[in-house]
């Protein structure tokens, strides 16, 4: 896969792989990653849980959604996208303006044994079971299917093979956008 003319937003759940797909494209591709979680974090010179603590969540979403608006001056980029980011409209139509958005799914048993042992969640800190990781994807699963692109099933799969199907569904979406031209 050569450069990409525009960018990638993997969305999807806590702990569903984005940070990991974006880092295996990141090496894979020479693709610029955008962690949003770490970028925001970094700005704002403290942890994700002390942002809700200090601020607030909504506060906490305006810097997501300030965040997409500046990836849109970039492509070959691989956005990791918060996992809440998805639930906004507005974040929907900012990524769409730039890029294509990926969306990765996972089992909430899957999620809990990759979230388990991690505090810096505040919406899963107290809340930290498999039945609450499915209540939470079920509130989500609508929009999280309506934002997508592209979809692909994680569950028991490598990161290289999760690679690899992406590039697979990417290519054809591209070529048929050259037909089209
Ligand atoms: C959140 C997901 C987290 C982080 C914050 C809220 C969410 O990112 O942005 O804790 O609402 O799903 P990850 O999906 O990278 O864990």
């Amino acid at each position: 896969m050569g450069q990409l003319g525009y960018n990638l937003f993997l969305i999807g759940f806590m702990g569903s792989g984005k940070s990991t797909l974006a880092a295996h494209l990141g090496k894979r591709f020479g693709m610029e990653i955008i962690e949003m979680d770490q970028w925001i974090s970094k700005r704002e010179g403290m942890s994700i849980s002390e942002i809700f603590d200090k601020h607030g969540e909504e506060y906490f979403r305006n810097l997501e959604t300030n965040l997409l608006k500046e990836a849109q001056e970039k492509k070959n980029t691989v956005v990791s996208c918060g996992g809440g980011v998805p639930m906004r409209e507005e974040n929907v139509i900012e990524m769409k303006k730039s890029g294509k958005v990926v969306l990765l799914k996972a089992s909430p048993e899957t999620i809990y044994e990759r979230v388990k042992d991690n505090h810096d969640r505040p919406l899963l800190e107290n809340n930290k079971s498999v039945s609450y990781i499915a209540h939470l994807m079920e509130q989500r699963r609508e929009k999280y299917e309506a934002a997508a692109d592209i979809a692909l099933l994680t569950d028991g799969k490598t990161i290289a093979k999760i690679g690899d199907e992406l590039i697979e569904k990417l290519m054809p979406a591209d070529s048929q956008k050259e037909r089209q031209i």
